[in-house]
């Protein structure tokens, strides 16, 4: 079983994540620059899962706006995908919300990306609008998701039955604050 441990990006990760960015996103990744500007800010919770190895395999960004979160990157590396690290990661993003007190998650989502719809679809994010050609690098849509308020029973006890369901791999949790 893969053990990974989930902790808040750092400047030292950034090299690794870029890494990862170059092979999931070859024609639109964020740069270095871009990652050190955002978990310089506040605002941002940024978070990284490690194998054994102390190897990045995944990471997420979120930032936190008053009642509302937004999730601005995820990324598995292809090699560790369909091993529920998306949703360790979403798991460990959704619960940093509670601690905050935020009431609402939401993201933009290139329209062709079916397992990143389905996966958002699974923590109940529903699709409610698009922003036409929101991606400058093919013209893409964008496809707007919004939890309902994470409070409600809904959100939290399929929230709780996801968290049941992580089997193919181990967390530990470090340093998220
Ligand atoms: C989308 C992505 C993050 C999923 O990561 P993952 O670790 O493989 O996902 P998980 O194993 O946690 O799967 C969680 C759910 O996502 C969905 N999913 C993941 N991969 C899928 C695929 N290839 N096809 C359809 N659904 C998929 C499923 O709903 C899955 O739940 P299930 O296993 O109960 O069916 C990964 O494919 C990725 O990094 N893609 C490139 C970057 C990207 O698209 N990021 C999102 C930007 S908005």
């Amino acid at each position: 079983m893969l053990e990974v441990k989930i902790t808040r990006m750092t400047k030292d990760d950034v090299d690794e994540v870029v890494h990862i960015e170059e092979l999931v996103h070859p024609n639109h990744h964020w740069s270095k620059d871009s990652f050190y500007n955002e978990i310089a800010n506040n605002l941002a919770y940024y978070y990284c899962a490690k194998n054994t190895e102390n190897k990045i395999v995944a990471y997420i960004g979120m930032w936190h706006i008053l009642e509302e979160a937004h999730i601005t990157t995820l990324a598995v590396h292809p090699d560790y995908r369909r091993m529920q690290l998306a949703q360790a990661l979403m798991i460990a993003a959704i619960e940093g919300c509670y601690k905050e007190m935020i009431k609402f998650i939401t993201l933009e989502v290139r329209e062709s990306n079916i397992a990143a719809i389905s996966l958002y679809e699974k923590f109940l994010f529903d699709s409610i609008g698009m922003r036409k050609k929101y991606y400058q690098d093919n013209g893409e849509n964008a496809i707007i998701m919004f939890t309902q308020n994470i409070w409600y029973d809904k959100f939290k006890n399929n929230f709780s039955a996801i968290k049941e369901g992580i089997s193919k791999i181990k967390v530990c949790r470090s340093g998220i604050a």
